[in-house]
């Protein structure tokens, strides 16, 4: 029986790239093999776009799941004995979860993964009598056991939803760029991960910290004069943290630089090819992933 790990990518800064590692990752590991869910908690529903238009080339059939409330607004809108279950839905592939097709690329096949789709009306329908409702729906919907990976978006805030998805996670990822808001937002954001943690009595781990859009350098560092003494402050803080949120907080040793280009373009590293370094960096993260979380890879 399957377990899957359960990851929420997360920071309470904008803009740092939470949604194109959880579009990357999600992407590499489809491509290994594993059965990968993603799950859109952010109601800019940015991941959700970037993968329909990479899998099926628009959002018209999101926009069309979205028309039949087959998205996570219907997980907390309906009824609790079959959440994200509509009336019409009666088995148990049409609710919540869209799965991707695999898609040809030149002559690569890339492998499909399934999405629970964000939506922007999301926020109306959270409150204290809905809360438990996503843990509810990954519990009747076997979704540990039906997916490897579960890798959930979370909006760039500390709200209900940030906190609903780590409920449901057994592990956190943290990208953040290497700056002094940046730098700060991450002590704020361990305080509030110490009481989450807490809350789940020590079952949620911290899987590292990715640096993000770094600036480019040709040190042998690879850290960029600019962005080392903020790597410096966070990196002397990660100690404090670990013993904060109960467990070990380790920046990744793949970096993810900055290119322009890719700031005016989709967030999929893989159609980028200029600049096939990225998708490289991608593949690198996924190993030092495995080796954290122990997982044999797929032969
Ligand atoms: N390597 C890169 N170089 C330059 N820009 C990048 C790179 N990777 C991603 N970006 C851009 O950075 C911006 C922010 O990325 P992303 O949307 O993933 O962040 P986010 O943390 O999910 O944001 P939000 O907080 O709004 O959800 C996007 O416009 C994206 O295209
Ligand atoms: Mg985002």
């Amino acid at each position: 029986m399957k377990q899957a790990k359960v990851i929420s990518v997360l920071n309470m800064k904008g803009g740092v790239g939470k949604t194109t590692l959880s579009c990357n990752l999600a992407i590499e590991l489809a491509d290994r093999g594993y059965k990968v869910l993603v799950v859109d908690s952010d109601p800019q529903f940015n991941t959700t776009q970037t993968l329909f238009k990479y899998y099926t080339g628009s959002v018209d059939k999101y926009n069309d799941l979205r028309e039949h409330n087959l998205t996570i607004k219907s997980i907390f809108s309906s009824s609790h004995r079959n959440p994200g279950i509509t009336q019409e839905a009666t088995n148990q592939d049409c609710n919540a979860i869209y799965t991707f097709e695999d898609i040809q690329k030149d002559d690569l096949i890339q492998k499909g993964l399934s999405i629970i789709p964000g939506d922007l009306s999301l926020i109306v329908d959270i409150n204290a009598a809905t809360s438990d409702r996503l843990k509810a729906f990954f519990f009747t919907q076997k979704l540990t056991e039906r997916f490897d990976f579960i890798i959930i978006d979370c909006p760039p805030t500390w709200g209900e939803l940030t906190s609903i998805s780590l409920t449901v996670s057994g592990y956190y990822l943290i990208p953040t760029k290497l700056d002094e808001f940046s730098t700060i937002g991450i002590t704020i954001l361990s305080e509030q991960l110490s009481e989450k943690v807490a809350a789940m009595e020590g079952k949620l781990k911290c899987l590292g910290v990715v640096y993000m859009m770094l600036n480019g350098t040709k040190s042998v560092s690879g850290i960029a004069l600019k962005n080392r003494p903020f790597k410096e402050t966070l990196e002397g803080y990660f100690k404090k943290m670990s013993s904060d949120v109960n467990s070990s907080v380790k920046q990744f040793q793949t970096v993810i630089y900055n290119k322009q280009a890719i700031a005016t373009s989709s967030v999929i590293y893989k159609t980028h090819d200029k600049y096939p370094e990225l998708w490289e960096r991608i593949k690198e993260l996924v190993n030092e992933i495995m080796t954290r979380l122990q997982v044999e890879e797929k032969v």
